[in-house]
């Protein structure tokens, strides 16, 4: 009773402060990324369980080359790079009849595919762009101005996070460290534009809010921008302007005179 009242408390609370935040609708997830914008499946036309789903003649071949890494009573430890492929091969996001088909290749029931593709964020289940551009939102990069990084993009696109463009060739989302947070602020552009035998999914580090936008229109005229750190003062992860220490040659590590014992 007293949990209830706390937790009816709590939402008009919310209302107040942030009413976009408190009404469970699908306006209210936009925010959020997007394995987690869908809370719960609702059929549509291109996202129910009884639509035509199979891997292509080509994936197959590869299904089968996945598999092969698996003991044969432990199938079901192929259903990440099987929906990963599945997702590629469906245009960056996967419904629900490309996780059944998951499920059967693998011999589980479908809600075990569920499970796994509800739980990690780089598996979409609404639709995503050609090119699904992620900014990195963990604190290195915040600190590093990934919010301004992000701005450029949505008002560049004229789209809000996790919204498609018009002509389907970009979104934007949000991905929590990506492991180089030395090159931070960056993105990770995953480009769905060439199927899975052209799919790509790379970095752009040390990027400015002009910058991703360049990235943006070069990737439109179909170009390959080129990819790690956008600082041209730096190589790689090295220090900007170059080493400023262990500038000489390195000493080789001292060694016992063995002849002298
Ligand atoms: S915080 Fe952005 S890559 Fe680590």
């Amino acid at each position: 009773m007293f949990s209830r009242l706390a937790a009816k408390r709590l939402l008009e609370i919310r209302r107040v402060l942030r009413p976009s935040l408190a009404l469970s609708s699908p306006a209210s997830t936009a925010a959020r990324s997007f394995s987690t914008a869908l809370n719960y499946h609702i059929d549509s036309p291109d996202n129910k369980p009884d639509a035509p789903w199979e891997f292509t003649a080509a994936n197959m071949e590869r299904v089968k080359e996945i598999m092969s890494h698996y003991p044969s009573n432990y199938k079901q430890s192929a259903v990440i790079p099987l929906l990963d492929l599945a997702q590629q091969q469906h245009g960056g996001w996967l419904p629900v009849s490309a996780m059944n088909a998951v499920a059967k290749v693998i011999e589980v029931a479908p809600i075990r595919v569920y499970e796994v593709a509800t739980f990690y964020s780089m598996f979409n289940r609404t639709k995503v762009g050609k090119y699904h551009l992620l900014v990195c939102g963990t604190t290195p990069c915040m600190i590093r101005g990934s919010r301004e990084i992000e701005e450029a993009l949505l008002k560049h696109l004229g789209v809000k996070r996790n919204e498609v463009t018009k002509d389907g060739m970009f979104s934007v989302g949000e991905m929590e460290c990506m492991g180089c947070c030395v090159n931070a602020p960056m993105i990770t552009v995953a480009d769905y534009s060439n199927g899975s035998e052209g799919y790509t999914y790379n970095y752009y580090e040390d990027v400015t809010p002009k910058r991703v936008v360049e990235i943006v229109e070069m990737l439109r005229r179909g170009e390959k921008p080129p990819v790690g750190t956008q600082n041209p003062n730096r190589t790689r992860s090295g220090p900007e302007g170059g080493n400023l220490t262990l500038l000489g040659e390195c000493k080789p590590p001292p060694c016992r005179d063995l002849d002298a014992c």
